[in-house]
């Protein structure tokens, strides 16, 4: 078996050349130079497991088109390298549109962001009067779809800043070849802006724990340093990570400075399940007899994810009755029981326990440092 890390520069070395080629326009050599790179990124696919395997196999298939793309068009546009590709994605960054109070429930969360990462940010003078810290990172952790990725985005709509998303399977898939260089240039893309909120999803596969896989520990230091070169220094740039595996993150990675904040993102509550039901439901025909109290009675380990797709699977077959009847057809209670009845919650009560767990740990953590 070939080794990653061995394919990795070698991998390297093809793009290098294959750009430099490009850059002179000696298309043939830069043509030749990219295919190979392709391969041997497919070689990398090969012997990569999960996840990474298909993201990898992916990336050689986009290199190899793009080695067949090279010369062979007019529009220069089109010979971009998928670097370039990305650099352009992150230059869309926009402002999003989701406010705190499209987020149900949390109470707490909103009240610890606000002080956290928002009111900074909108009095960043009051903040130095009273010499409070800010920048640094926060990790929001929890199970999948209790809605962390819509809360980074209501923090960026709140203070008004430019979102920049990236996945950490995404960075990882790309670590070997010129990532790093562009995770340099996603910050400093950010950087430029007046406010920019970098929020990286699935931190879990970026920080990996370190002492198992040299080129995990590679890859850690080197994220860790590029962290340590722009968070804190820039008061306007936040950032922002997210993971339903936090018990897998390098425990540097949450050093002070970096990811320091943790902030737990639970499943919904009764009374967040009834608002988020209540807004699913809004201007939609119910029976006289519709009681939103008892499908929040019967849905305690929903996500909010969860929540919203029972809703719209609940929906089906009043709406398939109206369109063969023409009728209108409203929606009962029955509908979601009969829904509940085969969409089970997609966390299960051996995965909270877990996250019940690493919270106990951090809190004798919090306390042991404390007495110290
Ligand atoms: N607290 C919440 N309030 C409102 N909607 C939610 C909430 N949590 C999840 N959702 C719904 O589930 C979807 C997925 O949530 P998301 O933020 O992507 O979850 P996560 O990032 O935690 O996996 C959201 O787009 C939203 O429709
Ligand atoms: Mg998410």
């Amino acid at each position: 078996m070939e080794d990653i890390e061995l394919l990795g520069n070698t991998f390297d070395l093809y793009m290098k050349k294959g750009k430099e080629a490009k850059e002179k326009g000696n298309y043939a050599l830069a043509k030749r130079n990219f295919l190979l790179a392709g391969e041997t990124m497919m070689k990398i696919a090969k012997i990569s497991q999960g996840k990474l395997k298909n993201v990898r196999m992916d990336r050689a298939k986009r290199i190899v088109e793009l080695s067949e793309r090279i010369g062979t068009q007019k529009e220069k546009k089109k010979e971009e390298t998928e670097e370039d590709e990305d650099v352009k994605k992150w230059q869309q960054a926009e402002i999003p549109n989701i406010h705190f109070s499209d987020v149900a429930g949390l109470e707490e969360v909103k009240k610890a962001i606000k002080i956290r990462m928002i009111n900074p940010f909108l009095y960043p003078d009051k903040y130095k009067l009273y010499n409070k810290k800010t920048g640094g990172g926060v990790l929001l952790y929890g199970p999948p779809g209790t809605g962390k990725t819509m809360i980074a985005k209501a923090i960026a709509c709140e203070v008004g800043a430019k979102f920049y998303a990236v996945k950490g399977s995404d960075i990882v898939s790309k670590w070997v070849g010129e990532s790093e260089r562009n995770i340099n240039s996603l910050f400093e893309e950010a950087n430029k802006q007046d406010k920019a909120i970098i929020f990286i999803d699935e931190m879990d596969s970026l920080l990996g724990k370190r002492g198992q896989d040299i080129h995990n520990d590679k890859r850690v230091n080197e994220f860790l340093q590029q962290i340590d070169g722009f968070a804190g220094k820039n008061p306007n740039l936040l950032l922002l990570g997210a993971t339903n595996r936090p018990w897998d993150i390098d425990t540097a990675a949450t050093r002070s400075g970096r990811f320091s904040q943790k902030i737990y993102i639970p499943l919904p509550d009764e009374k967040a399940r009834k608002f988020m039901i209540e807004k699913n439901m809004k201007n939609v025909p119910v029976s006289k007899d519709f009681d939103i109290d008892k499908i929040v009675s019967k849905t305690e380990l929903y996500s909010g994810a969860d929540i919203d797709e029972l809703c719209d699977r609940a929906k089906d077959e009043p709406l398939l009755k109206a369109i063969e009847t023409d009728k209108i057809v409203e929606v009962t209670n029955k509908d979601f029981d009969n829904i509940l009845k085969i969409f089970p919650p997609s966390v299960t009560e051996s995965e909270l326990k877990k996250f019940e767990e690493y919270n106990n740990d951090i809190e004798s953590l919090l306390v042991k440092n404390k007495k110290k």
